[in-house]
């Protein structure tokens, strides 16, 4: 198992006596009452990760808020204080320079602040809400394809597709190339860590096919969001076409596991939680959706698709919760925990899809705030409120100690997540 490491002599960022082991199997599977712990007696807390990695973990709510904003955590990992960092050992993406990974997520102003701003051009609610109707149509389609059977995984036939497809569709990439993409995608999300083998064939097919599709647009322009992307200006600035595919390629890696996850964490909480699931139901029965749009966010909150913020570097000393960071320290915030803390939210261990007071931090806070909230809010509602109204008796085909968590560091999903219900003929 990989080594956790809460315990140790009390210190700066050492819980006194013992605390939960953390990244190990259990944890992975329910990380919510080690968390609990460390919000209550180690709230900054400085801990080896399993890549050996040393960093700190931020869990209760007003300083993650208060971290997520705070310009002198830079997103930078030049800024990392690592020996292994020179290396590129550390599995920190972007610690090793590659064209793709100056994006939005690596950078910090007035970069990211001209590329958000540029992208924001192109990327726009508007044009998220023009593509409901797509979105609809991929989610009966995908439910289509195995309603007849009366059973499936929900992961890899419904959660999995769904995001990669509606990018896909809206960064412009033809339908014939779209399989390309999930084949490219499902080795990234399947392995999970660093550029390594199979993960670095599948990112460099993707990058050679964005550089390649952005020329085509670039001499035939579209309806579509790269041709909004190169198209963009600001004061006379556009993306250059190495930004346009990191940035393309920022919005699909962005947007794709976290919807997986957003859709495969929220289906399985609304099947643990009968009371919370009838009630949607009969809401949609009752016409109306309110509901649908609380419990898309509450679910967010109670079991989030991003267990801990993307890293962060401390460009000089600074003091959060207390405890002394180090410049070079880097910094993760952990969303998870930060949105189940009791001292910011009424029962934060219920799940209540009504939950009006819901400021959660699910999407980030501050200048990086997820940029396609938007899409995600629509996909997550199209794609839960459609299997619950097409598929009423949904259920659980397996025991829930049996479902695998993936161990990532970021990203929080389950494996799979086989259902029954009664076939549609
Ligand atoms: C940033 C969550 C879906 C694009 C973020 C951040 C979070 C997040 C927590 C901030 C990370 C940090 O500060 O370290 C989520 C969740 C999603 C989701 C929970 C699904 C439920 C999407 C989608 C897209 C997207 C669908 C685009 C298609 C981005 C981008 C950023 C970002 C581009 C970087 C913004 C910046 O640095 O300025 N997201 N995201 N996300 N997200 Fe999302």
């Amino acid at each position: 198992a990989p080594e956790g490491d809460a315990q140790g002599d009390a210190g700066p960022g050492c819980p006194k006596g013992p605390g939960p082991e953390l990244f190990t199997w259990e944890f992975a599977t329910d990380p919510y009452p080690a968390y609990a712990w460390l919000r209550e007696h180690a709230p900054v807390h400085r801990t080896k990760l399993p890549s050996g990695v040393e960093a700190w973990l931020v869990t209760r709510y007003a300083d993650a808020r208060q971290a997520l904003a705070d310009q002198r955590l830079s997103k930078n990992p030049a800024h990392h204080d690592e020996p292994a960092h020179a290396k590129g050992r550390t599995g920190i993406p972007g610690e090793r320079k590659a064209e793709l990974m100056t994006h939005l997520l690596n950078i910090d102003p007035p970069d990211h602040t001209r590329l958000r701003r540029l992208v924001s051009k192109a990327f726009t609610p508007r044009r998220v809400a023009e593509f409901a109707p797509r979105v609809q149509e991929l989610t009966d389609r995908l439910i289509d394809d195995f309603a007849a059977k009366g059973s499936a995984d929900l992961i890899h036939e419904f959660a999995f597709p769904l995001p990669i497809y509606a990018i896909c569709d809206m960064l412009g990439v033809p339908r014939e190339d779209q399989d390309d993409f999930r084949d490219w995608a499902g080795m990234m999300i399947r392995h999970g860590g660093g550029p390594r083998g199979g993960v670095a064939r599948s990112v460099k097919k993707m990058r050679g096919y964005l550089a390649e599709l952005i020329h085509r647009k670039r001499e035939d322009p579209g309806d579509d969001l790269i041709s909004g992307l190169i198209k963009a200006s600001d004061h006379g600035e556009h993306l250059t076409e190495n930004e346009a595919a990191a940035m393309a390629f920022i919005l699909l890696f962005a947007g794709f596991e976290t919807t997986v996850n957003l859709i495969g964490n929220g289906m399985y909480a609304l099947l643990r939680h009968p009371d919370q699931r009838e009630r949607l139901q009969a809401s949609f029965a009752a016409g109306e959706p309110g509901l649908l749009e609380t419990g898309v966010e509450e679910l967010l909150r109670y079991d989030g698709p991003v267990e801990l913020a993307t890293w962060r570097f401390a460009t000089e000393p600074l003091v959060i919760g207390g405890e002394r960071i180090a410049a070079g320290d880097p910094v993760l915030v952990v969303l998870a925990a930060a949105d189940r803390d009791p001292e910011r939210f009424a029962e934060p261990d219920t799940l209540d899809l009504a939950r009006r007071d819901n400021q959660h931090l699910g999407y980030g806070h501050g200048i990086h705030y997820c940029l396609g909230a938007p899409l995600a809010r629509l996909e997550g509602q199209v794609a839960l409120g459609t299997l619950l109204t097409r598929l009423p008796d949904l259920r659980l085909a397996v025991d829930p100690a049996d479902l695998r968590w993936r161990g990532g560091l970021i990203m929080r999903g389950l494996r799979t997540l086989p259902v029954e219900f009664t076939p549609l003929v």
